[in-house]
């Protein structure tokens, strides 16, 4: 009889994928809901397969299901397959090739305008929209949907991608997609089946005790716990074919010179150009 160590239970796996074997949560209780979020990665390479009839509908169902500030739910989204625009948006986004490979590219837009028009036709005066709260309300309800959109993508076998690159120019997503005015594209979501040859390992976090605090912020720990993430995402890197580069270098990176924002550190103007005046 074989009596080798019987394998991890499921949940010790989801976990050790996520933190690596040395930073493992005592999480509590477990079910097949976790598992999938805990799974989740995000994927950069598309077979051309249509997905399945009723998806979008689906997705939406998920999305419009996710909390709204109020219920004002200040989002719409825009399905995208035509390759015309798919490859426009492709190129507004730095050339990312998944978004004209994905066969559905959703973009999400914080949109003010519905509840415009609906002031409009009743004769009210609508105060609360130029403020830079409800701007940020609308932002925050587009990002709620379109997560339990993924999620639910996820389920259902898909795989996704989000791309904020959107914000590179949103003015020209604006024209391509027709947006109103008091509208804009937050960012976009490729959804679709992975290309056979595509890196799909999930992307370790942070340990818990680096972004969870008890009662007042901050942990005297943090250099250390850095420094453990580091070590998990060099390996990471490195087994992705990125080269073995730490996650602080990264977010040094991707932080440090304004260059690497790509335009989007005008994005405030642009925004007051796009009908919210931020106030
Ligand atoms: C709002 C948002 C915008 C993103 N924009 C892009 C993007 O333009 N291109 C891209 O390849 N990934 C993009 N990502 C994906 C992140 O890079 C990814 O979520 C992160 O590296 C963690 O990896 P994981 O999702 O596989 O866990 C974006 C993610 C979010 C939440």
């Amino acid at each position: 009889m074989n009596i080798s160590t019987p394998p991890a239970p499921p949940k010790t796996e989801a976990l050790a994928r996520r933190y690596g074997q040395d930073a493992i949560p005592d999480v509590g209780p477990w079910n097949a809901h976790l598992d999938l979020l805990l799974s989740h990665r995000s994927i950069r390479g598309y077979r051309p397969d249509p997905v399945p009839e009723g998806t979008v509908e689906t997705l939406i169902a998920a999305a419009q299901s996710a909390a709204s500030s109020s219920n004002l739910q200040l989002w719409s989204a825009v399905v995208v397959r035509a390759p015309e625009t798919k490859a426009e948006l492709a190129s507004i986004a730095g050339g990312q090739k998944h978004i004209e490979q994905c066969p559905l590219y959703m973009v999400w837009i914080a949109d003010l305008s519905r509840n415009q028009r609906l002031g409009d036709q009743e004769n009210v005066t609508l105060e609360a929209p130029p403020h830079f709260e409800t701007f940020l309300v609308a932002a925050v309800d587009a990002a709620l949907a379109a997560q339990n959109a993924v999620v639910a993508a996820e389920s259902l076998g898909l795989s996704t991608v989000y791309i904020g690159a959107m914000r590179n120019d949103p003015m020209r997503v604006r024209e391509l997609l027709g947006l109103p005015d008091q509208t804009m594209a937050v960012f976009g979501l490729c959804v679709g089946y992975p290309a056979a040859d595509v890196e799909n390992e999930v992307k370790p976090r942070l340990p818990q005790p680096a972004v969870v605090f008890s009662e007042t912020y901050g942990n005297p720990e943090e250099p250390a716990l850095r420094a453990a993430y580091d070590r998990l995402m060099t390996d990471f890197s490195e087994r992705q074919g990125m080269g073995a580069v730490s996650w602080s270098k990264r977010v040094l990176e991707r932080l440090g010179p304004l260059k690497s924002m790509n335009g989007r550190e005008r994005l405030a103007a642009t925004i007051r150009a796009m009908g919210f005046p931020l106030k």
